[in-house]
């Protein structure tokens, strides 16, 4: 007994892993271990000798169970200490800056345009992007032959069915259901046929509709003015007399131009103002189109480009670069720039 205690703890120290341990312990005291085989001694022995000789391979037994209990840890301990000391993570190495999202130019335009308005009183509409022709134009006081109807400009879905070519259409859609006065804007999406550095097939525009008694033209001044050295600071205003057939009389207004500061430059044609939206008093017509008394209401209204408030500000000078997605050009817009509005 003694010499297998010796040989099983030369055995020990050189056991370096679990699976040695494992097979160290079956030689000793598995099934057909060393120490196991002593029981079977036992019955050679008169029963004062089986007494003591029982007591001894049982301490023996105990004893080898415990050793390799204690190496068991060890090898445990040593091998997550191992693992630990490879996966060890350098926190002294600076961190990676994670890529941070942000709010596309255009919807961050159209935020802050509707954040100026509510300001001011106006709630915010919103209208379907296919429109029935009825309301893009006839009432509108678009004729069947006026320009802005011809096919090179509308995309028809049908006869009677359109994409919206402006948002327009939502100022009957809004008065046909409800009473006078009304006073809000509506952002979205329009369609025409037209492509080039300056107009995209699908663009956004702002509409704009006050009626109520007694509004004047200076209100739609003040109203725009105010809007404008709001969205672009203090620049100069000014309105054009134009024609659209549902405002009389109608403007287009203009602003000193944001890149040449109106000293001339080739984006401003060296006129030293940019045209920024169409404006003008609703046509008595287009009130009738929805049943509002022309004795007692009359209103404004105003279209503005989405894109074309995001040029001037950010300084863009290709509308096609709002709808590639190219990342690059969007991220200059991100939180983690810090280019928030
Ligand atoms: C209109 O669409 C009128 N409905 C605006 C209006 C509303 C006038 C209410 C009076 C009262 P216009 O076609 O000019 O007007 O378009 C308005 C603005 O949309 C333009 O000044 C321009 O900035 C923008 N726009 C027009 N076509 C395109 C296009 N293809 N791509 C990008 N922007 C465009």
């Amino acid at each position: 007994m003694e010499e297998l205690k010796k040989e099983f703890e030369e055995a020990l120290k050189r056991i370096s892993n679990q699976e040695e341990l494992k097979q160290l312990k079956a030689a000793f005291v598995g099934k057909k271990g060393k120490i196991t085989a002593l029981f079977k001694k036992l019955k050679e022995l008169s029963d004062d000798e089986k007494k003591e000789f029982g007591k001894r391979i049982n301490e023996l037994k105990e004893f080898v169970e415990e050793k390799v209990k204690e190496k068991q840890d060890e090898l445990f301990r040593k091998a997550k200490l191992e693992s630990l000391q490879k996966e060890a993570i350098d926190i002294t190495l600076p961190g990676r800056t994670p890529f941070g999202g942000g709010i596309h130019p255009i919807t961050k335009t159209i935020m802050e345009i509707e954040d100026i308005f509510r300001s001011m009183g106006f709630s915010v509409e919103v209208g379907p992007e296919i429109e029935l022709d009825l309301f893009n134009f006839e009432l509108l006081n678009i004729p069947k032959e006026h320009p802005a109807r011809d096919m090179q400009d509308t995309f028809y879905i049908n006869d009677n069915v359109v994409l919206r070519t402006h948002t327009s259409p939502t100022q009957i859609r809004v008065m046909k259901r409800e009473k006078p006065p009304v006073m809000f804007i509506s952002p979205g999406r329009v369609y025409r046929r037209d492509s080039d550095l300056t107009h995209s097939p699908m663009f956004h525009q702002v509409e704009g509709l006050l009626v109520d008694r007694n509004v004047r033209f200076s209100d739609l001044k003040g109203v725009l003015i105010e809007f404008l050295r709001k969205f672009f600071g203090d620049v100069p205003v000014r309105f054009r007399p134009s024609y659209f057939p549902f405002t009389e009389p109608s403007a287009e207004v203009d602003i000193g131009c944001v890149i040449c500061g109106g000293k001339g430059c080739r984006v401003c044609s060296y006129t030293g103002y940019l045209e920024v939206l169409g404006c003008g008093m609703v046509h008595p017509n287009v009130l009738k189109n929805v049943g509002y008394d022309t004795d007692r209401f009359n209103g404004f209204a105003f279209g503005l480009g989405v894109e074309r408030f995001a040029m001037l500000k950010y300084g863009i000078d290709n509308i096609r670069l709002f709808f590639e997605n190219d990342i690059r050009f969007l991220e200059q817009f991100s939180f983690a720039k810090g280019r928030v509005l």
